[in-house]
């Protein structure tokens, strides 16, 4: 390059940058101001924006946040706003809100490739909706009574297998309970009584074709990926199997997947084999990890927590003088103490850290600071139960373990209205599975109560935030000691 090209390329440059910053001046004077209240944007990086801070980990970004910014601002990743709506005052608009202005089906669309095609997040909202109804029906209470005597024999052939005294650990052994269980209630006979080893192993490759990746790129060609379709395929074909024989005997079972076959949508048309496989892969993966997570954390709570471990012991001993052995759906139900203790556990430990809507209409929120703030449609909306369940506003003491919180007089998961608490989430999408969630974790902690002395024997789990069903990080030791006058025995 000669001088004489170097000035003009400087001469260039330079006429540029005039321009550009002349016509940022002009427009800043011309074109009226957005009259939106736009919430607090966080500063990032050029392109990626808050990308890295998001990747450290969401927890961390709103601990560091929440305290400057308050419960809504907004982080930039790539072109995309994500709008953080944190606290009951601000999140009401995100639990109730109809699907045509809050959407899931965007923001959960990386769950398609697991749960296969015509089913959940595949479908319009409309036929979505049908399909919850099915598990709204499968749920039922006449149905969670026939669910809880399968819990309940499933959890006392498993401890059976246990000595008169040892070592596990819990969690790994809570897992595998409930894996059981699950497949019980949900998949049905054939697959726990013949084909348990290659359901599980198949669901296995599905659980692990699931991975933050997967959340941007779902069908990104990994081997991970591979397995997981591959995985999906083959339950598909076990399924079809089933179902197929069970209607050629003309057999019914006391299961989901009985539910499921039984299905009609609106227009009289059941459903087909392929959607009875999705739901069930759905259904799977809204409860079991969500179920085992919380049952290993009450454990853990309740074995450092004496005065609470008591206060269960207790109960179960009253709830035995008054019903002797026997533990079916209403004797679970009679069990406060039991569900508040769980229900600490859930709050400090909500297994679905982030929750997230895709915003199709704009709307505003008032914080309780008394600011407004509009949020623009486009932007991806998401609330935490992990960091709002600890807000100290609405919790006292929040990192307490402290399940008397909830008690008739204090009831402060009702402190600030629906959302003070919202493990479950709420509203509109709230979980379906909650019931037969606590039912499961109470049958099991009822048989462990009545027929072992527990001791923790390492130290208290840290959280691992790297799952994405977030849950306890390592092994929980336990020493167990069968009691001399176990029920079961
Ligand atoms: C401790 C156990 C569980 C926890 C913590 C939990 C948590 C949640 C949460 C937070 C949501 C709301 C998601 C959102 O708003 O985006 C949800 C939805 C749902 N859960 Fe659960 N869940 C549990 C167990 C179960 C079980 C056992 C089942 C079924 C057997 C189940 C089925 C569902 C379904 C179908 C939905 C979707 C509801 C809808 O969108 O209308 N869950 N769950």
């Amino acid at each position: 390059m000669n001088v004489f090209d170097g000035n003009k390329f400087l001469n260039t440059l330079l006429l540029l940058i005039t321009t550009l910053i002349a016509a940022k001046l002009i427009s800043s004077f011309i074109i009226p101001k957005s009259k939106k209240r736009l919430p607090p944007i966080l500063q990032g990086w050029p392109i990626i924006g808050g990308l890295l801070r998001f990747l450290k980990g969401p927890i961390i970004l709103l601990r560091e946040e929440y305290p400057k910014l308050g419960g809504v601002f907004t982080l930039k990743i790539f072109h995309k706003n994500i709008t953080f709506l944190i606290g009951p005052e601000v999140s009401a608009h995100f639990f109730k809100a109809p699907e045509s202005d809050l959407s899931q089906q965007e923001v959960y669309q990386f769950n398609v490739p697991t749960f296969g095609p015509g089913v959940v997040f595949d479908v319009d909202y409309s036929v979505r909706q049908e399909q919850f109804r099915f598990f709204t029906e499968a749920l039922r209470v006449n149905k969670l009574k026939s669910y809880v005597n399968q819990m309940v024999s499933e959890a006392e052939d498993y401890f059976s297998k246990w000595g008169s005294s040892g070592e596990v650990d819990l969690k790994y052994e809570l897992e595998h309970l409930i894996i059981l269980t699950a497949s019980r209630c949900l998949l049905g006979r054939e697959v726990r009584d013949k084909l348990f080893d290659d359901v599980s192993a198949l669901f296995h490759d599905l659980d692990n074709g699931m991975l933050p990746i997967s959340v941007l790129f779902p069908y990104l060609p990994i081997p991970a990926h591979r397995r997981r379709d591959n995985a999906r395929k083959k339950l598909a074909e076990i399924f079809a199997n089933i179902i197929s024989s069970r209607k050629i005997a003309d057999k019914s079972e006391d299961d989901m997947l009985q539910c499921f076959i039984d299905s009609k949508y609106k227009d009289g048309r059941p459903t087909t084999e392929s959607e009875v496989t999705g739901l069930l892969i759905a259904a799977l993966f809204a409860g079991q990890h969500t179920s085992s997570i919380t049952s290993t954390w009450t454990g853990a709570y309740l074995l450092c927590n004496k005065q609470y471990l008591s206060a269960v012991e207790e109960e179960q001993k009253n709830l035995m003088e008054k019903h002797g052995d026997r533990v079916d759906h209403d004797v679970l139900a009679e069990m406060d103490v039991l569900y508040r203790c769980i229900k600490e556990a859930l709050r400090l430990h909500p297994p679905l850290i982030m929750l997230l809507r895709s915003s199709h209409s704009d709307f505003s929120v008032t914080t309780r600071e008394g600011k407004e703030y509009d949020i623009p449609k486009g932007h991806i909306v998401a609330t935490s139960p992990a960091f709002a369940n600890r807000l100290p506003h609405i919790f006292n003491d929040p990192d307490k373990y402290d399940p008397d919180r909830f008690a008739v007089g204090r009831e402060e998961d009702k402190a600030a209205g629906a959302f003070s608490y919202i493990s479950f989430g709420g509203g509109r999408h709230g979980c379906l599975g909650e019931p037969f969630a606590y039912l499961q974790i109470k049958a099991i902690w009822t048989h462990l109560l009545r027929n072992f002395e527990l001791e923790l024997v390492s130290p208290f789990p840290e959280i691992d935030w790297n799952a994405m069903v977030v849950g306890v990080k390592g092994k929980v030791m336990v020493r167990y000691k069968r009691r001399e006058l176990s029920v079961n025995q």
